[in-house]
């Protein structure tokens, strides 16, 4: 499949490294195209990370009839204009979290791939990866008897980067880190939330640096969560039962994977680690690749639906906190 990045950023780096070692195990990828705003940098970033073709403008790029899909790697304010972009030339998507700057825009994304028959999906590694399967196993085989809480932390000191702390760049903690931990937990505990609270410190452009979050689901169980721009945290999370807990190392790329019982003895009477990755991003490249070839519109991974669910979780959140985006 040949693959194009749209964006010449920090992750594009990332999606390249992953598709080269994907190519060299055998994979059917392509490292075929990269368009960033200036043809120069784009043409830096094939060169370095062995792509054919260099554009020097998004539109460009989208207009070459090889292109089979489309990883959209800009700023969260710009993924709905980058996808209609692309939706523009039929060209299937891979879009990044958030996969929009608000729900509103996601649902006319959504209606609009939809309307002409496009494959789209989001970019949220998490939800692909093998560890989401060996989590949600263990609570099914009953390993800490029934689920009851859980507590997912996300934090990265980020706030040197522009896009972060800019309003008209959709920025703030919970579109690049809150958005794992609510997906953590829609993961292990679904979406039935009926009551959500939450508490937050903003920057003063307007922006959320950090926030607490908690989600309280119909059947009791409740999720707490914390991310952050401030600082690097653990990124850790648990999952208490009534029989035990299980543990995992990073919210954002699980590695290792522990279940403890209740006796306080320190000791994980279970350690699983996920198989070894590339970087962890081969598993939604892998899926679009499946889904694809099935003539499928969505992963199963992360449906539509419940993009827009996390999308709509988040707008809700800024509704809380008087926090709007100049394009909202
Ligand atoms: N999954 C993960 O672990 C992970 C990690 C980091 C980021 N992300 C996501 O990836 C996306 C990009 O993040 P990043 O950290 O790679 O960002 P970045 O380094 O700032 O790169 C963003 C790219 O977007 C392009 N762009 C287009 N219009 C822009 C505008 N008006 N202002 C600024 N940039 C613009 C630029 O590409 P050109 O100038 O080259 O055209 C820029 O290189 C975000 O959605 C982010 O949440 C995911």
């Amino acid at each position: 499949m040949k693959i194009a990045i749209l964006g010449a950023g920090m992750i594009a780096r990332t999606m390249a490294k992953t598709l080269r070692g994907m190519k060299q195990r055998g994979e059917d990828v392509e490292l075929y195209a990269v368009a960033a705003r200036d043809l120069s940098r784009a043409e830096a970033f094939a060169r370095e990370e062995g792509f054919q073709q260099a554009y020097g403008s998004y539109e460009e790029m989208l207009r070459d009839d090889q292109v089979e899909l489309v990883y959209v790697a800009t700023p969260h304010s710009h993924h709905a204009e980058h996808m209609k972009l692309c939706l523009k030339y039929n060209r299937p998507i891979l879009c990044e979290k958030a996969f929009t700057g608000n729900a509103r825009q996601a649902e006319e994304v959504l209606a609009l791939a939809k309307e002409k028959g496009v494959f789209l999906t989001e970019a949220i590694w998490t939800r692909y990866q093998p560890a989401r399967k060996i989590i949600n196993d263990l609570i099914a085989e009953g390993e800490i008897g029934t689920p009851r809480v859980l507590t997912a932390n996300l934090g990265y000191s980020m706030m040197e980067k522009e896009r972060v702390f800019l309003p008209e760049l959709a920025g703030g903690a919970l579109l690049d880190l809150g958005v794992y931990t609510l997906n953590f937990a829609s993961m292990v505990f679904g979406d039935d939330v009926v009551r959500m609270e939450s508490s937050v410190g903003m920057m003063d452009t307007g922006v959320d640096h950090t926030e607490n979050i908690s989600l309280y689901y119909a059947d009791g169980k409740v999720a707490h969560l914390m991310s952050t721009a401030f600082t690097n945290t653990d990124r850790r999370c648990v999952v208490y039962g009534d029989k035990g807990r299980i543990t995992v190392d990073n919210c954002n790329n699980p590695g290792v994977i522990e279940v403890y019982d209740n006796s306080y003895s320190g000791v994980p009477v279970k350690t699983i680690h996920v198989p070894e990755q590339i970087t962890g991003y081969e598993y939604q490249v892998q899926c679009c690749m499946r889904d694809m070839a099935e003539g499928k519109l969505e992963c199963e991974e992360m449906p539509h639906s419940e993009t827009l669910h996390i999308m709509r979780v988040m707008d809700e959140l800024r509704a809380q906190w008087g926090m709007v985006y100049p394009f909202d």
